[in-house]
């Protein structure tokens, strides 16, 4: 039912027209709507002659709302993948290949990481059934059309990010600071990671919106996040990061909590919690780094030493 909001104008212009959906995509209609149109259940694996061609449905529970699916034309070898697939491009453009390929990658990258990701298992299903299919072109509902040049470049990714694979040598260092001690831990935190040969991103939540971050997150293995202590607690940025991220279950990562505090140091504890309780992020968590006040460049070294000693137990462990 998601993308229907036309459906009212175009039943008054066809008032007899049949309406084909699944016995989810009914019932929410119904429920949104308060019509009682022309409804006609299909199940999944149904097929529907309209003239030369036939669609075929297969239920795509959850990618990304209850009633999705996906429809097959065989005759054209066009899959219509509903949010699958999907980006939040808006161009003049009609097909992938006519935009810069890593453009349009990025944003189905982040259309994933901040759409579809919750429903990994699902994806993974799904590809599965949708493989025995033979696909000249994929229309999904969101953004542009990918047709033969990148259909294989985007089932790949589709691949990947379904199956939470992560790049080891990824690690990205999100925070947030008042007076930029948390800031020094950062830059600490990203100079071990670098000499330990991991790429290190930095990434200021006053700067960085949250969507992009997550986009960033899909595929990076290490996580860390980082925080001063703010009337006991953390700051409302990193607060509103952590409950995002784990809204969006991305598995499979290693975390990392910092912060620098003046008293009672509740930051620290606090991202801790929520990157690696498995009620929460669910993370394999590395020890928890903490400052009282400004870092000196002694406490620092100590800091990045014992952080290159854990990322190499890491590697061993891998
Ligand atoms: C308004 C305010 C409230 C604070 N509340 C706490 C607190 O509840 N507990 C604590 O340990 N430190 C508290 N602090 C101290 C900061 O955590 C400390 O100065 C820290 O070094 C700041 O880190 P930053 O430079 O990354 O912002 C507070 C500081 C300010 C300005």
């Amino acid at each position: 039912m998601d993308h229907s909001g036309g459906l009212p104008e175009l039943l008054k212009l066809i008032p007899a027209a049949e309406l084909y959906a699944n016995a989810n995509g009914i019932k929410c209609l119904k429920r949104h709507f308060k019509q009682d149109w022309n409804f006609r259940e299909i199940k999944s694996g149904d097929t529907l002659k309209i003239g030369k061609r036939t669609l075929t449905f297969l239920t795509t529970p959850m990618v990304h709302w209850p009633d999705n699916q996906f429809t097959y034309c065989p005759e054209e070898k066009i899959l219509f993948s509903n949010d699958g697939f999907g980006q939040h491009i808006a161009s003049n453009e009609r097909f992938a290949k006519d935009i810069p390929s890593g453009i349009v990658l990025e944003e189905a990258k982040k259309y994933y990481a901040n759409i579809v990701l919750p429903y990994s298992k699902q994806v993974q299903k799904v590809l599965e059934a949708a493989g025995k299919w033979d696909i000249n072109m994929i229309c999904p509902s969101h953004g542009v059309i990918w047709t033969a040049e990148n259909i294989p470049v985007i089932l790949s990714a589709y691949h990947n990010w379904a199956h939470n694979i992560a790049d080891r040598h990824r690690a990205l260092i999100i925070y947030d600071t008042m007076w930029k001690s948390t800031q020094k831990l950062a830059y600490t935190i990203a100079s071990a990671f670098e000499e330990e040969g991991i790429n290190a991103q930095m990434l200021n939540l006053q700067t960085n919106h949250i969507s992009d971050i997550m986009t960033a997150v899909l595929d990076a293995k290490f996580i860390a996040v980082g925080s001063p202590t703010l009337n006991s607690s953390i700051l409302p940025t990193v607060a509103a990061f952590l409950y995002y991220l784990k809204g969006l279950s991305p598995r499979n990562k290693i975390g990392l909590s910092f912060g620098s505090y003046g008293w009672g140091g509740q930051s620290i504890p606090i991202i801790h919690q929520l990157l690696g309780d498995p009620k929460e992020c669910g993370f394999t968590m590395l020890e928890p780094i903490q400052e009282q006040y400004i870092p000196d460049s002694e406490e620092l070294n100590l800091i990045k030493n014992n952080l290159r000693q854990q990322i190499q137990t890491c590697r061993e462990e891998q």
